[in-house]
């Protein structure tokens, strides 16, 4: 079976959950990027900020799952002032020499989903197989499971294509 990895960053949850969902659809395994940064309160928040609009990146722990057994991973991001967030950026820039085929998500309120996915193609230097930006507040009922149907079938479809080429090669 196609291997899949999802690779993400969550301060507060949401990245987390959409990275949970997508593991069960997928049978994916997950990577949660662990940021040695405390960005807590107000001034996490700040931090956050700071390092979005100066892109800057982030000090993480080394990843725990082996990107050679991969043929597909996702990677997902919440939206920090427009763009990606710095674990994230920081997790790209250290392994973005071994990514196979990629896919990516971010989560966010509601402003500039598009320019982080954008910025993500940047830093990981490829395009994605799908993308999908997943929109927390003011969403109509049922919106996010729509969006990540779309997703997930695209990859899926990906994936069927990877496997039937392995097949008949
Ligand atoms: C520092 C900071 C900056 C943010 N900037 C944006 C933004 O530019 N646009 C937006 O729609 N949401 C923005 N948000 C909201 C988050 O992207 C959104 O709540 C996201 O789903 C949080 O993901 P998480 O719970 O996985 O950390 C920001 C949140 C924080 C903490």
């Amino acid at each position: 079976m196609t291997r899949v990895l999802i690779v993400h960053f969550s301060r507060t949850g949401a990245t987390r959950r959409v990275a949970a969902a997508l593991a069960t659809t997928l049978h994916a395994d997950v990577e949660e990027i662990i940021d040695r940064s405390d960005r807590s309160g107000m001034l996490g928040i700040l931090r956050c900020v700071l390092d979005s609009v100066m892109r800057r990146s982030a000090l993480i722990e080394p990843m725990r799952h082996d990107l050679t057994a991969y043929q597909m991973v996702v990677i997902g991001t919440p939206v920090w002032a427009g763009r990606v967030s710095a674990p994230v950026r920081a997790w790209l820039a250290t392994y973005r020499h071994r990514l196979p085929r990629v896919a990516f998500f971010c989560t966010l309120a509601g402003r500039d989903g598009e320019s982080a996915l954008k910025e993500l193609c940047e830093l990981a230097a490829k395009q994605p197989v799908a993308h999908c930006a997943i929109t927390q507040k003011n969403a109509s009922p049922g919106e996010e499971s729509r969006a990540l149907n779309l997703f997930t079938q695209r990859i899926e479809r990906k994936l069927a294509h990877i496997e039937e080429v392995e097949w008949s090669a």
